[in-house]
């Protein structure tokens, strides 16, 4: 399949989903819809949302209104890095090829702004009309519970936050990049098969598949961010061992990592092997993850 034509045109619909439903920059307090404007719309990746289009089309049927769901997984992920950005947390000048959002509006807007997106996404899931209301109901929980503090995003905040005081090892490494970055890219491939009415046992295979990419993201976050240039990065790199973080790259070094991102792209595969070719895209957004460049 050609990916580049599918990333692009499932990039173009979330963009356009993501300008319909964030306020205008002219709306009172203008301010607030600057700063959340500025880091929405300063070029993601848009993995979470594809990868919930993806999971429903791989299900099958027609999923009137998935954009709008799919958008909710960007809304969360752009306020995790803003936060993630703060001089309190990673403390970082660059993101997405800008500077950070707290550089440009202050760290008192750039709080409010990933506050705002935070609770737009669960307004934005609310008003999901195209759906019944307990299908909604079922996505702000999978939801809240991804980017929660019981194994979900904040959990691998706090953890990866406590780990620059901590000598790395595996088991603080696996918590930390299943929470903080597995949780939400899993709830993104249940989030689409759950609005497309998957079986128990289809949602059963996508989690799998889900949790595998979800590490294998994280570990090549990891490996790029010892790898590769700001450039390519459009991020400041370096910054994990500047840090004192606990890394793939730290603990198995970085051939290793390597070798565990492909094991973990293996076994995303095998999830879907019960599937047919509606989960193609599937499968090349779990390549496309693992062999990037940034
Ligand atoms: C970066 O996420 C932060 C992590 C959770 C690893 P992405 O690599 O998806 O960043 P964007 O959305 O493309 O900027
Ligand atoms: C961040 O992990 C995960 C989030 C929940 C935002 P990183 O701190 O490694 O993300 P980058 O490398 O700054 O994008
Ligand atoms: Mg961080
Ligand atoms: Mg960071
Ligand atoms: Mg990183």
């Amino acid at each position: 399949m050609d990916l580049a034509a599918y990333l692009s045109e499932r990039t173009a619909r979330i963009n356009a989903a993501l300008e319909r439903l964030v306020p205008p920059e002219t709306q009172p307090p203008a301010v607030i819809h600057k700063a959340m404007r500025y880091s929405l719309f300063a070029g993601g990746k848009r993995v979470r949302p594809i990868l919930a289009i993806a999971a429903a089309e791989a299900v099958g049927g027609p999923c009137p209104g998935i954009d709008q769901a799919a958008c909710t997984l960007e809304l969360i992920h752009t306020y995790s890095l803003i936060h993630d950005d703060l001089p309190a947390l990673d403390n970082d000048d660059l993101r997405r090829g800008r500077p950070t959002n707290h550089k440009v509006f202050g760290d008192a807007m750039a709080i409010l702004a990933g506050d705002a997106l935070l609770t737009l996404a669960f307004q934005v899931l609310a008003e999901c009309r195209a759906i019944s209301g307990d299908s909604r109901i079922r996505l702000i929980e999978e939801l809240s519970i991804a980017a929660g503090t019981v194994g979900g995003m904040i959990a691998g905040q706090v953890f990866d936050i406590e780990g620059e005081k901590q000598a790395p090892n595996a088991q603080i490494l696996d918590s930390i990049h299943r929470a903080k970055t597995g949780a939400l890219l899993s709830a993104s491939v249940r989030m689409g098969a759950i609005y497309a009415g998957a079986t128990t046992e289809v949602l059963e295979a996508l989690s799998r598949y889900g949790a595998h990419i979800g590490l294998a993201f994280q570990i090549v976050d990891d490996i790029l961010d010892s790898t590769q240039t700001a450039e390519q990065l459009g991020k400041t790199p370096g910054k994990d061992a500047a840090q004192n973080k606990i890394t793939f790259p730290a603990v198995y070094g970085l051939e290793n990592s390597r070798a565990m991102a492909k094991h973990e792209l293996a076994a995303a595969g095998a999830a879907l092997d019960g599937m047919g070719d509606s989960a193609d895209p599937l499968r090349a957004i779990a390549h496309m993850i693992v062999h990037r460049e940034a």
